[in-house]
């Protein structure tokens, strides 16, 4: 009873706190690894961030997956839309209509993956609703953050390379 107690005390901390249901978020992600994991992997790293920078930077494909990874596109959409309100109504209306003129990723994601297709159309609202929440509240990511810090690795990996030659 106790145990019950605290965990309900818990989840309404939580739900505070993050402004979000837990089990939506839940829901969110359950929908993410159906519809979504396919393509796009749920983290990258430093490492892996930079890996496909250089394959685009040297004009290929990034090798081993089909879509930028999750929390990269959860940051880079914080960017153009930083309230939950305005990024989830940009996330449901992208994957039932993507268009490359709507969408905020780099120009290399269209070049190297191609739009990705209207998987939302074949989604219910609140599935949508659900994903979307899952993508604004999982990642703590800041696009800024990343791409400086991708970048200063970038030039230690080029340094090392050049004092070894
Ligand atoms: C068949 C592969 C595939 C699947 C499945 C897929 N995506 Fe994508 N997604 C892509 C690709 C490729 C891009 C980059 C090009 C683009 O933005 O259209 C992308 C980009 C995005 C973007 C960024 C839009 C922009 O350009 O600003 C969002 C948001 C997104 N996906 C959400 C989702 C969600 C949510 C799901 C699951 C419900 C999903 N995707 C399933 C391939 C996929």
């Amino acid at each position: 009873m106790l145990a019950l107690l605290i965990a309900a005390l818990i989840s309404v901390v939580v739900f505070a706190q993050k402004g979000v249901d837990p089990e939506v978020l839940k829901r969110g992600y359950s929908i993410y690894k159906e519809n979504c994991s396919m393509c796009h992997k749920e983290k990258a790293n430093l490492w892996d961030f930079l890996k496909a920078r250089m394959s685009v930077l040297s004009g290929r494909r990034p090798e081993n997956i089909d879509a930028p990874p999750m929390n990269l596109v959860s940051a880079r959409i914080k960017e153009f839309y930083p309230t939950e309100l305005e990024f989830v109504e940009f996330v449901k209306d992208y994957i039932t209509n993507p268009s490359k003129s709507k969408g905020v990723c780099k120009p290399a994601a269209y070049a190297f993956f191609g739009t990705m297709p209207p998987i939302g159309q074949g989604m219910s609202e609140e599935e949508k609703e659900a994903v979307a929440k899952w993508m604004y509240y999982n990642y703590t990511d800041i696009w800024n953050d990343l791409f400086k810090r991708v970048k200063e690795l970038q030039k230690k990996v080029e340094s090392k390379k050049g004092s070894s030659s």
